[in-house]
């Protein structure tokens, strides 16, 4: 079925980490979005479809895209069940669909358990079906085709149809990880970040499962984050117009370019370097990269002008639990880096201290829970 007016707009919110407000709001000023308003691990929109596809297909920096539907107060559960049960729910949920309510509770005094909210707003949804059609839609919690996503800031509620499904980090190219990947999301995040001019030569010399190189390796090719991906949850919502979303899909395509200088990919575990190149053959980039096995600590000679970004082993692991490891990493980046920018992100807050360098920025951000700082050292002769 599909809505009498294509080109109405509508509000949207997509939703991100801590820290990637400002470039997904720069993002989506590139795709077309207006009335972009940053908030808190979100920015809010307006669009018509063709931004809400888009947004899904090229957002780097964006988990989920929600589309609200309805809003209102609601200061107990009984309150809550009956204002959801009030929403027409088959514009939205087709009886043979499958679906699941995700809620998040930002801050309230009157509801404390997200799981219960889930719980009253699928109630009052499968129990309107009921009374209206004698029968329900069910629920699946692994793959659900229709996802209606609850907000609760105190008493006032948003209902939000999710158009995303998986969340949007999954790209799909990780067929093999290795310990302690970056989430893809924050990788393409702390690459538009650091301001990469494509005419330096990119490389991440502890690359693990390559998520850095890859996000990369989009970026400088155009390439939509998610073009690959199988599906999205607005294809199952009754206004998919299947024609407009292969005719973006076909645009993005023919917007990507080809990319004229090679990253540069390099660790010390034959496992890691593997697993990157079996990652980079999913999104076609093998020929873009230049992998090596090396370690970091084995420099010989001045390495020319990098654009560096790496996440080095963190915590329990630090691989090592070698205690001189950061300042070891200060030594080599002082003596065989010293005309790059260099890039780490790491949540070792204490620890990357040892490196003894003076940071000319730091940005706080969060890898999930894990709060990092995203510092950069800028390296002269
Ligand atoms: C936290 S992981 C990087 C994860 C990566 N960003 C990803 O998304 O998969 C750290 C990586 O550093 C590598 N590593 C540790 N010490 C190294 C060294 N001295 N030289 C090169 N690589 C090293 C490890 O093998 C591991 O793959």
């Amino acid at each position: 079925m599909r809505t009498n007016n294509e080109n109405q707009e509508f509000t949207m919110t997509a939703k991100t980490f801590h820290g990637l407000e400002e470039v997904l709001a720069f993002e989506l000023k590139k795709i077309g979005a207006k009335n972009i308003n940053k908030a808190k691990r979100a920015v809010y929109f307006e669009g018509d479809k063709s931004i809400l596809y888009k947004s899904n297909l090229c957002l780097r920096t964006a988990l989920r895209i929600l589309k609200p539907i309805s809003s209102f107060t609601a200061k107990s559960e009984h309150e809550l069940y009956k204002k959801v049960k009030k929403i027409v729910w088959q514009k939205f949920i087709d009886l043979n669909d499958t679906f699941i309510v995700d809620t998040t509770i930002s801050q309230s005094n009157f509801f404390n358990h997200s799981k219960y909210v889930s719980q009253k707003t699928k109630d009052a949804i499968v129990d309107q079906f009921r009374d209206k059609f004698g029968r329900r839609p069910s629920i699946n919690r692994v793959n659900p085709k229709i996802r209606v996503n609850i907000h609760v800031r105190q008493s006032e509620i948003t209902l939000s149809m999710d158009s995303s499904g998986d969340s949007l980090h999954k790209r799909g190219y990780r067929m093999h990880k290795v310990e302690a990947p970056i989430n893809e999301v924050l990788a393409a995040g702390i690459i538009l970040l650091s301001n990469w001019d494509k005419d330096d030569i990119l490389k991440d010399p502890m690359c693990g499962s390559g998520t850095i190189l890859i996000e990369a390796g989009m970026i400088a090719k155009n390439q939509a984050p998610n073009i690959n991906r199988k599906n999205f949850s607005f294809q199952f919502w009754k206004d998919y117009d299947e024609q407009l979303f292969k005719k973006i899909k076909q645009e993005l395509l023919n917007n990507e370019t080809q990319l004229t200088r090679k990253i540069e990919g390099r660790d010390y575990h034959f496992a890691s370097i593997s697993a990157t190149r079996t990652n980079l053959r999913q999104v076609n980039l093998l020929e873009n990269v230049e992998l090596k096995r090396f370690n970091f600590f084995d420099q010989k000679k001045n390495n020319p002008k990098r654009h560096i970004i790496f996440n080095p082993p963190y915590g329990e692991r630090l691989e090592i639990k070698d205690p001189d490891f950061y300042s070891n990493l200060g030594v080599v980046l002082k003596d065989y880096y010293s005309k790059s920018v260099v890039w780490i992100i790491t949540s070792d807050i204490e620890k990357v201290k040892l490196i003894g360098l003076k940071p000319s920025k730091k940005i706080q951000l969060f890898n999930g829970p894990l709060e990092c700082n995203l510092l950069k050292y800028e390296l002269y002769d």
